[in-house]
């Protein structure tokens, strides 16, 4: 009994096909022209259609034809292709490309397809732009000062091959940002605990500090009062608790976060005598619309119709 039939000749040379397309597929991962055009000069003369780009799109591969492909320049891999920056501070984008020879590397912005940089030469007139290159990590660092809202988007590193290879780096522009939770108004029972909890989301970097405020005046974490701590837990996002025990009436009013990078963030305290903080859980219970409260009655509009002193 035979244990295996040899492959009978059109499988094989459809396998053979296969091979021939998956390595003609594997040409070094390069991303070719997706915008439509081919080269920097193309770019600054003609104006491409969508029918151009089809065409360009798969003839790739001419220029490796001519220069083995070991000489030819190429991306470093590794490059951040999301990179955050901070309103107002400078963003930095990197290219790294190995193999550069006498090519040129440009930068793109690609909201407008405006070039930016040709090598380390400023090409637009907003001086904000400027690319440096650093030797030692073959990067063409395109720097931003003062990033803006509008700044934020994708960019293009292009180096000057036929076709050009392109790179795509998206830029993220944040402003930090500062919330307590549970704001604008809190209702806390006298004798309980404030529990009051400010996040700083979109900073790079955790804040250096976060002070927090009662009234406008700094909360001093070792008064007389007593009872008081901050609890601080710094990472992506980073979260301060504002903890005071046996809450009294004059714990009530406003209070602020305030971290070193983003704006104050503020919530107003209510210490309620005991009775009056059950009965507004009474009237949460009883679904209504709105109510409203002074020190010595409580009055909700909807399903208590009473409204007295
Ligand atoms: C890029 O970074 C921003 C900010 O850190 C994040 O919100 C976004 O999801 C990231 N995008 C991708 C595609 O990773
Ligand atoms: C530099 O460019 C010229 C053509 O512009 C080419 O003939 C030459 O081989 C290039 N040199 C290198 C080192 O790639
Ligand atoms: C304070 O509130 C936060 C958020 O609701 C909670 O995660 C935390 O455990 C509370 N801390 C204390 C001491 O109750
Ligand atoms: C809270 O209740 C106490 C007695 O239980 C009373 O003397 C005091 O006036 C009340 N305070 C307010 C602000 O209603």
């Amino acid at each position: 009994m035979p244990i295996a039939h040899p492959l009978p000749l059109c499988v094989a040379w459809l396998l053979l096909l296969v091979v021939i397309v998956m390595s003609d597929m594997t040409n070094g991962g390069v991303q070719g022209p997706i915008e439509g055009y081919n080269s920097l000069d193309d770019l600054l003369t003609t104006t491409p259609t969508p029918g151009q780009a089809a065409m360009l799109l798969p003839t790739a591969p001419t220029a490796a034809y001519t220069h083995p492909k070991w000489m030819e320049p190429y991306f470093d891999p590794s490059t951040p292709r999301n990179v955050t920056a901070l309103m107002g501070k400078s963003a930095y984008l990197s290219c790294r490309v190995r193999n550069l020879a006498n090519k040129t590397v440009s930068w793109i912005r690609h909201r407008d397809i405006h070039i930016l940089t040709v090598g380390s030469y400023t090409y637009t007139s907003d001086q904000r732009f400027q690319a440096t290159h650093h030797q030692d990590t073959e990067d063409w660092t395109l720097q931003i000062k003062w990033a803006q809202k509008r700044d934020a988007g994708m960019y293009e590193c292009q180096i000057s091959t036929q076709p050009v290879r392109s790179y795509f780096v998206r830029l993220n522009v944040v402003v930090p940002t500062a919330t307590i939770l549970g704001g604008p108004d809190l209702h806390v029972d006298k004798g309980s605990t404030i529990n009051l909890t400010c996040t700083v989301k979109f900073s790079p970097e955790p804040p250096a500090y976060i002070f927090w405020y009662h009234h406008e005046e700094v909360i001093n974490y070792d008064s007389s009062r007593g009872g008081v701590s901050v609890i601080t837990e710094k990472g992506d996002v980073t979260t301060s608790f504002l903890l005071i025990q046996n809450a009294d009436l004059a714990d009530s009013g406003k209070y602020s976060c305030a971290p070193s990078n983003a704006d104050v963030a503020s919530v107003r305290v209510h210490v309620l005598n005991a009775s009056i903080g059950n009965r507004i859980r009474l009237i949460t219970l009883f679904n209504a619309d709105s109510f409203f409260m002074d020190s010595s009655y409580l009055c909700a509009t909807q399903s208590l119709h009473a409204c007295k002193p």
